[in-house]
């Protein structure tokens, strides 16, 4: 295990990580990623067993890997047993973001080259937080990430653990998302505020829709804390217009969690 941490004491100054864990948060992002939790927890109330949540987005950089990182971690808090995977078979950054070792990870489990030791992949920040990099990266991973080796892969995490976290691409630049899909309980959705173009996000949505994936909810990312900016009427907007584009039932259920810096 601590050989997987290339630099241990240097973990809670790395640049990167400073938008992720407590220790590098503001209390208010901290806050945010603990609703996030728990409507998280109502929303998926009626589904038994091990819980598999798909992160994504419409755009690279709206902070999916960060959302993913912090998620992770709060429900691994709260005394579940978590596994964060690093899905993002084509640009990783997980391995980075967390100071580990960048393999054997998920392509190397789906190619069957090798098994993997859970044990191996426990973090060092939390006894029952593990976190799975990609490993090395494969030619082809929508096929890995639709194959029915991904669906054996998270059935046999899924008798270990109380809920995997899966790190993937944009939904508008490659299929990837959409490939895991149907072996996930549902999907959130990241949007970066000022960032995200309305015909992109609204893009992601018909694609998400038009693959029947269940939109958990979304994540509004980058939302500038105080003086009024961190409102309920910029929540609102985005939140309406989620709705009326994705046409998603289940989107009702869930309020978000805006992450602000
Ligand atoms: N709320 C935020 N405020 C400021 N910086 C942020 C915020 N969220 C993420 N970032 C930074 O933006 C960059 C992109 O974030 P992240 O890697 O999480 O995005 P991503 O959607 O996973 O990107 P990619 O599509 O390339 O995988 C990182 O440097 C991260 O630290
Ligand atoms: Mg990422």
């Amino acid at each position: 295990m601590a050989d997987r941490v290339k630099k241990k004491n240097d973990f809670f100054s790395v640049t990167d990580n400073q938008k992720t864990l407590h220790k590098n948060l503001k209390f208010t992002a901290t806050e945010q990623y603990k609703l996030l939790r728990t409507n998280l927890l109502f929303t998926m109330t009626e589904a038994e067993g091990c819980k598999i949540i798909g992160v994504t987005s419409s755009m690279r950089g709206e902070g999916k890997s960060t959302t993913a990182v912090n998620l992770s971690y709060v429900l691994a808090e709260s005394g579940k047993k978590v596994i964060l995977i690093d899905g993002d078979l084509r640009i990783p950054s997980i391995a980075k973001k967390m100071q580990i070792d960048s393999g054997p990870g998920l392509a190397d489990l789906l190619r069957g080259e090798s098994t993997i030791d859970l044990s191996g992949l426990r973090s060092q920040q939390l006894p029952n937080w593990y976190i799975m990099p990609a490993g090395s990266l494969p030619p082809n991973p929508s096929e890995l990430l639709g194959s029915k080796r991904m669906e054996a892969a998270l059935k046999g995490l899924s008798a270990h653990f109380d809920y995997i976290i899966v790190d993937l691409p944009p939904v508008n630049i490659v299929s990837d998302a959409l490939a895991i899909s149907k072996y996930i309980t549902g999907m959130i959705l990241v949007i970066r505020e000022e960032y995200c173009e309305k015909k992109e996000l609204e893009n992601c949505i018909r694609q998400l829709k038009l693959s029947n994936v269940n939109v958990l909810g979304c994540v509004m990312n980058g939302t500038k804390a105080g003086k009024g900016y961190y409102s309920k009427y910029r929540y609102k907007r985005y939140y309406k217009y989620y709705k009326t584009y994705g046409g998603y039932d289940s989107a009702e259920k869930i309020s978000g969690g805006q992450v602000n810096d």
